[in-house]
């Protein structure tokens, strides 16, 4: 038997070459305790308006069909969030990059989806460095995501695979996180990072500032940097957040991508008419639309779950399919500075008025550590070799 080293070794070169059929991915948790986290959220009690049952953000990309209809709204002209998000990704990056002070970092992106924005910024963070000096963690909590955007990222990049490094587990759970940091000190050492949270990723979770606060204050060392996007909105009010709706309203490659986790999880028969968008604004810090659906048939319907259990799904009950948020300018400055995150540099797309008024844009933001915590180690019993 092949063991150590010379086993890794040799898959690296099994791995290698541009027809390689196989791609590495390193499962960062136990995914049956996943499955029952999204059964039991599917068994919250009765609630008119999207707080009860819910999917939570990972699983709406956790299987293939869920993957497969994300990527259709990304290329969704109706869809302009993350077209737009991903088109106009490689100027904004262009200035940011100039920010990030000449020094060699390796590239951790939480988060993959598409791949298309990691590869711009690995093909930026390659320049002028020996082959294999550059170290690529994509992390995603879908491993069909995870295939298909590490492919993405490294098409037409000569990246040696033996420094790509594909992770998957839940960066919304600390402890998961914590491993994750001692898995790239494993494997960088003291060299510096960037880490990335793209898409407005950080909108779709309920305590936004809690996992900003987590993530930059479980990961990040003084030498490292965070890259957050999200979506920002010129103006905080009830016209704004119903135009904010309205544009998610209007895709309907985006209605399949929310329901397609209800669609493999649960034997609901799916109505589009019962998806709901909900506008509203929160506090004087963001618009934010929660699309719900809705058992509309005017009887009690059974839910059937994986594990065949079944949960009881009244009429006019819902289930929480998303939540997303454009910041206010105030707002954004409020949670980074909540988050004890201190912002290096910041660049914004032009802000468009899709549907009224209403300027809507995206802003990338660099970010490093502020404060002492950031310098201490994470607390805990040391992490077990990957590969061993
Ligand atoms: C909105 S997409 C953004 C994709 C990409 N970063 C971009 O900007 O195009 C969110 C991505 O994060 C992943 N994701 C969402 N929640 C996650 C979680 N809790 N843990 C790990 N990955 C998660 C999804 O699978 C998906 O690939």
């Amino acid at each position: 038997m092949t063991t150590g080293s010379r086993g890794l070794h040799r898959l690296e070169a099994a791995l290698s070459g541009w027809d390689s059929p196989w791609s590495l991915c390193v499962v960062g948790e136990d995914q049956s305790q996943k499955f029952s986290q999204m059964s039991s959220a599917l068994r919250e009690p009765y609630s008119e308006t999207g707080d009860g049952k819910y999917i939570a953000s990972g699983f709406s990309y956790w299987g293939v069909a869920s993957t497969m209809a994300w990527v259709h709204a990304c290329s969704d002209l109706f869809y302009p969030v993350m077209r737009e998000s991903i088109e106009s990704f490689a100027q904004r990056w262009r200035q940011i990059a100039g920010e990030l002070d000449g020094t060699p970092r390796h590239y951790v992106s939480l988060g993959t989806g598409t791949g298309q924005k990691d590869q711009t910024i690995l093909d930026r963070l390659r320049q002028g460095r020996e082959p294999g000096s550059l170290t690529y963690v994509p992390v995603d909590v879908s491993p069909e995501m995870l295939r298909l955007g590490q492919r993405e990222a490294l098409r037409h990049l000569d990246l040696p695979m033996g420094g790509v490094v594909p992770v998957q587990l839940d960066f919304a759970n600390v402890r998961s996180v914590r491993e994750l940091r001692r898995l790239v000190e494993h494997l960088v050492g003291d060299e510096p990072v960037l880490y990335s949270l793209l898409g407005n990723t950080l909108a779709n979770f309920t305590d936004d500032t809690g996992l900003l606060t987590m993530l930059t204050g479980s990961l990040l060392r003084p030498q490292d940097r965070f890259l957050l996007e999200v979506a920002r909105s010129a103006a905080l009010d009830e016209d704004a957040a119903h135009e904010a709706a309205r544009e998610y309203r209007s895709s309907p490659r985006f209605a399949e991508f929310v329901t397609s986790a209800i669609m493999e999880y649960t034997d609901l028969h799916i109505d589009m008419a019962s998806v709901e968008y909900e506008p509203s604004v929160e506090d004087d810090r963001a618009l934010k639309v929660k699309v719900v659906y809705r058992n509309r048939t005017g009887e009690q319907v059974l839910l059937t779950l994986p594990d065949r259990s079944g949960v009881e799904f009244p009429d006019g009950d819902t289930i929480r399919l998303l939540t997303t948020r454009k910041y206010s300018a105030a707002g954004l400055g409020k949670l980074l500075a909540d988050a004890g995150a201190a912002e290096v540099t910041r660049t914004s797309s032009g802000l468009h008025s899709g549907f009224g008024e209403t300027g809507f844009g995206m802003d990338l933001v660099l970010l490093r550590p502020a404060g002492e915590a950031a310098d201490e180690a994470p607390a805990e019993v040391p992490a077990p070799n990957p590969f061993g």
